[in-house]
């Protein structure tokens, strides 16, 4: 009652109608919940998924020691140094897919005697295994990013899986460790995440629900001591497989309880569930939209079909409030994304170019993501370099950094900040079918006290007047960025100035409330101090 009255109260301000307003436009009003602070935004959020695939792996990130690209170890030092300006916390590898025929051994040792395998996951590509265990591992580290392995299930054992952790995590003097040292690596390493299976209703074993819970109980009792364990996902809306996986593998038989440390007993056996769901231009996987040329309906339902992720998330967190009421086990969104429609020559390298609507699918991805802090503890970009909706592009030798690079990088505020609630005013965007929200926002204050706010105008014709009022909370100044352009398709080149880096945004603040005109189909970010 009492918003709904700070509101009307808002509305009713003078200085509204003089908001500079270029062409069409629409008023948006934005509460800030400064009083009413959340949980912290998980930095893991801003996580990354790389898998051999296409130019993922071998020339986005591995180059050799030998490349005349510039490179550290064989890894491209362009694309760590990018990277690292935007605090890439977490990197999942190595697929996808691809984990489900991975064996780890394959790819350890002098890279002359690895043995070259097949990708049978993606085109039946030649692997060299030149990327494996030690190249990953000096990858994240490059970076500043934690790792994330996904260990096979479908084509693997607990077994493979158990000896992979060993490898990486035993002490020097042990079996294990002195291997790893033979290898290059005396120190263990740690290793935080562990994806038990990838998509195991699919290309990860074609397993009922049932099954997999059982098998993941199976991987439990192997991987528990080397890691926080990730349930293989969800496919997007089927929330039955929660059920079925939080029922059948949440918790330890009762029966089991004497026999085992009463503390480990009563801990979730699942750290985090995952889902996995990508955005196309409407719901059918088979006809995918052109990354550019798309029509403005194309526009809509690829804004409509993002949107979802919101009730997704929110069915599944309704899954562990009723399994998990304590709020143990997290959501981790391990893959997410746009795909279009890709190269007819090469479908299985999954490239595809990125433009103003992959940067407004980004910030709207991630503000939906902050606003469910409380269960999201991760989410993992597909992928991070040269497929799907990639943060980075390269071509040999030349690098490009695209739209959603930018959105990633205007969001890092946002980073380990406490959410703070928004209420958002603003009319519906409609096209053809489609009625969405027109207006995204997320807000979150950091430990210096500053409120950053990322706002997103989905509309593609309209700018919006938005006016913001901060409840429990006095800002001074405000200072502004933003990603627009005037196509919806509007996308960086190679060697030529970006259309869409940010540019300075134009913020007042008056007696505490803030005004500014975000562009149709932009991205911005506001810090408040
Ligand atoms: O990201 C590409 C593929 O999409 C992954 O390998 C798989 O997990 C998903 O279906």
């Amino acid at each position: 009652m009492k918003t709904i009255h700070a509101l009307v109260a808002f509305c009713g301000m003078a200085w509204l109608a003089s908001s500079p307003s270029h062409g069409e436009s629409f008023d948006a009003r934005i509460t800030i919940q400064a009083d009413r602070p959340g949980a912290m935004i998980d930095p893991n959020i801003y996580g990354q998924f790389v898998e051999h695939l296409g130019r993922g792996v071998y020339e986005g990130i591995w180059v050799g020691p030998d490349s005349p690209i510039p490179n550290t170890r064989g890894i491209r030092n362009d694309v760590v140094a990018a990277l690292r300006k935007i605090h890439i916390p977490l990197v999942r590898w190595p697929g996808g897919c691809f984990a489900e025929n991975y064996h780890w051994r394959d790819a350890i040792g002098p890279r002359a005697q690895r043995p070259r395998g097949v990708n049978t996951a993606w085109g039946d590509e030649v692997e060299t295994n030149e990327f494996g265990t030690h190249e990953y591992m000096d990858f994240v580290e490059q970076v500043g990013a934690q790792p994330f392995i996904s260990v096979n299930v479908a084509s693997g054992s607990p077994a493979e899986a158990q000896a992979w952790m060993q490898y990486l995590t035993a002490p020097a003097g042990s079996g294990a460790g002195q291997e790893r040292a033979r290898n290059g690596h005396t120190e263990p390493w740690k290793i935080p995440f562990i994806g038990i299976g990838n998509e195991t209703w699919g290309c990860g074993g074609n397993m009922t629900a049932e099954y997999y819970s059982d098998i993941y109980r199976q991987y439990v009792s192997v991987l528990k001591p080397y890691g926080r364990l990730i349930a293989s996902d969800a496919n997007s809306d089927d929330y039955a497989w929660t059920e079925t996986l939080l029922g059948r593998a949440l918790h330890r038989h009762p029966a089991d309880m004497p026999t085992t440390l009463a503390y480990i007993s009563k801990q979730p056996q699942i750290d985090m569930i995952s889902v996995h769901f990508y955005t196309f231009s409407g719901n059918d996987w088979g006809k995918k939209s052109s990354a550019i040329g798309f029509s403005q309906a194309d526009w809509a339902r690829s804004m409509e079909r993002t949107w979802k992720t919101d009730e997704m998330i929110a069915r599944h967190s309704a899954l562990l409030d009723r399994h998990d009421p304590e709020g143990k086990v997290g959501i981790s969104f391990s893959e997410w994304g746009a795909w279009w429609a890709t190269d007819k020559n090469r479908p299985s390298n999954l490239f595809q170019l990125n433009t103003l609507r992959d940067a407004v699918i980004a910030g709207l991805t991630l503000n939906i993501f902050q606003n469910h802090a409380a269960r999201v503890r991760m989410a993992n970009l597909a992928q991070m370099v040269n497929v799907l909706q990639a943060l980075i592009l390269t071509n040999k030798e030349k690098l490009l950094l695209t739209p959603t690079y930018h959105v990633f990088d205007l969001y890092q505020d946002h980073q380990g900040a406490t959410l703070l609630p928004t209420l958002v005013a603003a009319p519906n965007y409609s096209s053809e079918a489609v009625k969405i929200p027109s207006m995204s926002a997320s807000a979150s204050r950091n430990a210096r006290g500053a409120v950053t706010l990322s706002v997103v105008n989905i509309d593609p014709s309209r700018e919006a007047n938005v006016l913001i009022e901060v409840q429990g909370y006095l800002p001074r100044t405000a200072q502004g960025r933003v990603i627009s352009a005037t196509a919806m398709d509007a996308r960086p080149e190679f060697g030529q100035p970006d259309p869409l880096a940010p540019a300075s945004l134009r913020v007042t603040v008056r007696r505490g409330t803030i005004a500014f005109v975000a562009p149709a189909k932009s991205v911005a970010v506001l810090v408040l101090q």
